[in-house]
C-alpha cells in the first residue's frame, strides 16, 4: 500500500515529457536557488555518460552537471574550476582534475564525461577532444534514487546550493545515457548539430526531445539562437 501511495504521488509530481530541440534553459543571475531538476526513472546505473552544450562567460568555479543521492552529493559531478583550464570529475565524491581543456567562454562548448563502475575510470571530452582516461572510484552502481541539478552545485541531496557557485548562462541539448558512449558516439554528438535531426542518438536516462523537468526560480526556457549570424 505503501509503495502505490509513493507510485501515485511520484506519478502526480512527473510533468509531461517536453521536447526542447531548438531551446535552451537561460539561468541570467547568480542565486543559490534558482535551478533546474531533471526528472528519470532509471536506476541502479553502472555507466554513465553524460553529454551537453553550455555557454557562459564565467572565470569562476562552477557546475556543468550535478548528480546526488542519499549516499553522495557529488555522486557524478562535472565541475568547471576556477583554473581556466581545469575542470574536476566526480564519482561517489572521488575526483580527478582535467587540465588543459579547449573550453572557451562566450560560444557553446559540447562537454561529454563518461564513466564506468567496473574500471572506475572517468573520462571527460570538450569539443570531441577526448581527455586522459583518469581512476576516480569503482566497484558501485548509481542504485539510490538521484538529484540532478543543472544551474547549481548540490552539497547535499537536492540542496546546498552556493550563489558563489550557481552557473549562469544558458545549456542545452542536455543527454544521459547507463553506459559508456563510443568515441564515435561521441565525436558524432559534438558534431552533428542539435537541429539536425538524423543525429540520431538520445539518451535512454535523460533525453533533450523528450525531457522531464522541474524549474525553480528564474530559470528561462528560450529559444535557441540562429548558429548563424
Ligand atoms: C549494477 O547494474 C548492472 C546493470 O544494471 C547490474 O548488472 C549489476 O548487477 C549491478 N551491480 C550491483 C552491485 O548492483
Ligand atoms: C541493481 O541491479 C542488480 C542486478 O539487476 C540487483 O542485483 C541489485 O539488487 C540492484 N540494486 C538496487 C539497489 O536496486
Ligand atoms: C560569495 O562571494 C562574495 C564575494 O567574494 C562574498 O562576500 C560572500 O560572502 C560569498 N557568499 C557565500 C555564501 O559564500
Amino acid at each position: 500500500m505503501a509503495l502505490l501511495l509513493l507510485l501515485v504521488t511520484l506519478t502526480t509530481c512527473a510533468a509531461t515529457p517536453q521536447n526542447l530541440e531548438y531551446k535552451m534553459f537561460t539561468f541570467p543571475e547568480a542565486t543559490n536557488t534558482a535551478h533546474t531538476k531533471l526528472l528519470t526513472t532509471k536506476q541502479n546505473l553502472s555507466a554513465v555518460t553524460v553529454c551537453l552544450r553550455s555557454f557562459t562567460d564565467l572565470r569562476r568555479g562552477h557546475p556543468i552537471f550535478s548528480l546526488a543521492t542519499s549516499v553522495a552529493s557529488n555522486d557524478f559531478l562535472i565541475f568547471k574550476l576556477d583554473e581556466s583550464d581545469l575542470f574536476d570529475l566526480w564519482a561517489r565524491n572521488k575526483n580527478a582534475e582535467f587540465a588543459l581543456q579547449d573550453y572557451k567562454l562566450n560560444t557553446w562548448n559540447a562537454i561529454c564525461s563518461t564513466w564506468d563502475a567496473t574500471s572506475g575510470i572517468i573520462q571527460l571530452w570538450v569539443n570531441g577532444k577526448p581527455s586522459s582516461r583518469k581512476f576516480v572510484s569503482s566497484g558501485f552502481n548509481i542504485s539510490e534514487p538521484m538529484s540532478i541539478v543543472l544551474g547549481q552545485e548540490q552539497d547535499s541531496y537536492g540542496g546546498g546550493f552556493d550563489i558563489n557557485q550557481s552557473f549562469i548562462g544558458m545549456i542545452s541539448d542536455v543527454h544521459m545515457w547507463d553506459y559508456t558512449l563510443s568515441s564515435r558516439e561521441l565525436c558524432t554528438y559534438t558534431n552533428e548539430p542539435w537541429w539536425d535531426d538524423n543525429r540520431n542518438g538520445n539518451g535512454n536516462v535523460l533525453n533533450w526531445n523528450a525531457l522531464d523537468f522541474q524549474i525553480t526560480g528564474r530559470v528561462l526556457i528560450e529559444d535557441m539562437p540562429s548558429p548563424y549570424c
